[in-house]
């Protein structure tokens, strides 16, 4: 058979490659015992994978092996109950399931000509969230890759309504455009400054680690119009710590900025009625961010970025071309004209039919769960000798020291942890002083296994 037919016909082969693939991603996803795993070395893969890419093809069979016994166990399990280390997920079943459907659908995210079934599935669910946010009707937004590309999507769309405005008002254009953030804000505001071409003025929060109004308003008194965005950070990376996010907003009127909330990781626990209140203010918000791929239980990858006035999005971000204009010379709603991308996977379906599903009360438990087990934790590190917490925690990130010990001790005791298949917790380090840290957001993830995990360091 010549070769295009042989990759892209209903035949014996694909029949065949089709089953091993389902196989393997129902015995993955059924498993309720998979292995953490670990990385390899790129010699130790080069020698065990071999040569995979030949001209003829090494066969499906063979290639799926290779990756269930070579590729697949030097890959961490992100998802595994032990892994407390940077941000992990939680995929629930339904949305890992869903991830499949969305590849076998041939989706094109990008258009509501092409892709209007999904895009109303999408937009159902950035609508829901803008509402538990409290964000206005209107409001809306679109499923991108991930919070570094949703935060610069949305401070370039943010820009875009300050010059706008100064244009309007006949008022020069400052020298050097300048985003206010907190000095512990996630490196991502930094990256897309970078994109920019903008600076970043990092104020620095209280001793909690908490931004409020009083200190942004001085960096507002300095810096005056050159300031086009504040940025407040809805649960840090490090610590899981809010923003006074209601004492920002409430300068806005005086100084007229765009207030963009860094929801990422945390905003999600506003669906909880154990954090909801921390939050207060997002409701201002003129655009946020929130990962479903971290505490939503959706896969790798989707962060849902939305604008209070959607309009302001697609001003800063619709691209325009000859072979484009049947999309965009309508009012039809595309989610590639609300951010910095124009081919889009239908990333947001996992998570809209996970929702679905399940229903939005069994998200609120299950990320109350992981609130309530990190007050726990941090109670069972207060009350043992040698721990002390660096900081109170106020969502899902407890964070602590072994007293006494180095980088190095830590840097020891993380490997052995993994090497031994026990946990994933990587050395973290606060204000030059080594720690370590819990990120806990998966509802599988008990008392015991870090009670057991403690005791590894005693
Ligand atoms: C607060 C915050 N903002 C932004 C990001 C960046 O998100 P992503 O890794 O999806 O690009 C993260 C990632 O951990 C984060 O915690």
């Amino acid at each position: 058979m010549a070769a295009p037919a042989r990759m892209h016909d209903v035949t014996p082969e694909n029949e065949r490659l089709i089953d091993l693939v389902l196989d393997y991603s129902r015995r993955r996803m059924l498993d309720p015992d998979v292995p953490l795993d670990k990385p390899a070395s790129a010699a130790e893969l080069r020698r065990l994978a071999g040569t995979t890419i030949r001209e003829e093809g090494i066969g499906g069979e063979r290639a799926l092996a290779v990756f269930e016994h070579v590729l697949a166990p030097a890959c961490i399990t992100t998802d595994h109950p032990q892994y407390l280390s940077f941000i992990p997920t939680a995929p629930t079943k339904a949305a890992t399931a869903f991830d499949l459907v969305v590849s076998a659908s041939a989706l094109y995210g990008g258009s509501w000509l092409e892709g209007s079934g999904a895009v109303h599935a999408e937009n159902e669910v950035i609508a829901w969230l803008a509402a538990e946010f409290g964000l206005p009707r209107g409001a809306g937004g679109v499923f991108v890759q991930g919070g570094t590309l949703g935060n610069l999507s949305a401070l370039v769309a943010a820009r875009e309504a300050a010059r706008a405005r100064l244009a309007e008002s006949g008022a020069p254009a400052p020298a050097r455009w300048i985003v206010v953030c907190s000095a512990e804000a996630h490196s991502s505001i930094g990256s897309a400054a970078r994109v920019m071409d903008v600076d970043v003025v990092g104020v620095v929060p209280g001793e909690d680690g908490v931004l409020s109004g009083d200190a942004v308003a001085d960096a507002l008194a300095a810096h005056g119009d050159a300031v086009f965005a504040v940025v407040a950070t809805a649960g840090s990376t490090n610590f899981g710590i809010v923003d006074d996010i209601a004492s920002i907003a409430a300068l806005k009127e005086e100084h007229g900025f765009w207030l963009h909330v860094d929801g990422a990781y945390g905003l999600a626990a506003m669906l909880s009625p154990l954090a909801r209140d921390r939050f207060a203010g997002v409701e201002h918000a003129d655009s946020l961010v929130v990962d479903p791929h971290k505490w939503l239980f959706a896969p790798f990858d989707a962060c849902a970025l939305v604008y209070r006035d959607p309009e302001t999005g697609r001003r800063a971000h619709t691209q325009h071309a000859e072979y484009l204009d049947t999309l965009t010379e309508t009012a039809d709603w595309s989610p590639s004209d609300y951010a910095a991308h124009l081919t889009r996977r239908a990333r947001g379906l996992p998570f809209w039919f996970s929702l679905a599903s399940y229903g939005a009360a069994a998200y609120r438990d299950a990320i109350g769960a992981s609130i309530a087990l990190a007050r726990d934790i941090a109670d069972g590190i207060r009350a043992r000798d040698g721990f002390s917490l660096v900081r109170e925690p106020q969502l899902g990130v407890v964070v602590f020291e072994r007293d006494g010990w180095s980088k190095a001790d830590y840097a020891v005791w993380s490997d052995r942890l993994l090497d031994a298949q026990r946990a994933f917790v990587v050395p973290s380090s606060h204000a030059g002083r080594p720690n370590v840290r819990f990120a806990i957001l998966n509802p599988r993830t008990t008392r015991a296994q870090l009670e057991a995990i403690l005791d590894t360091m005693m």
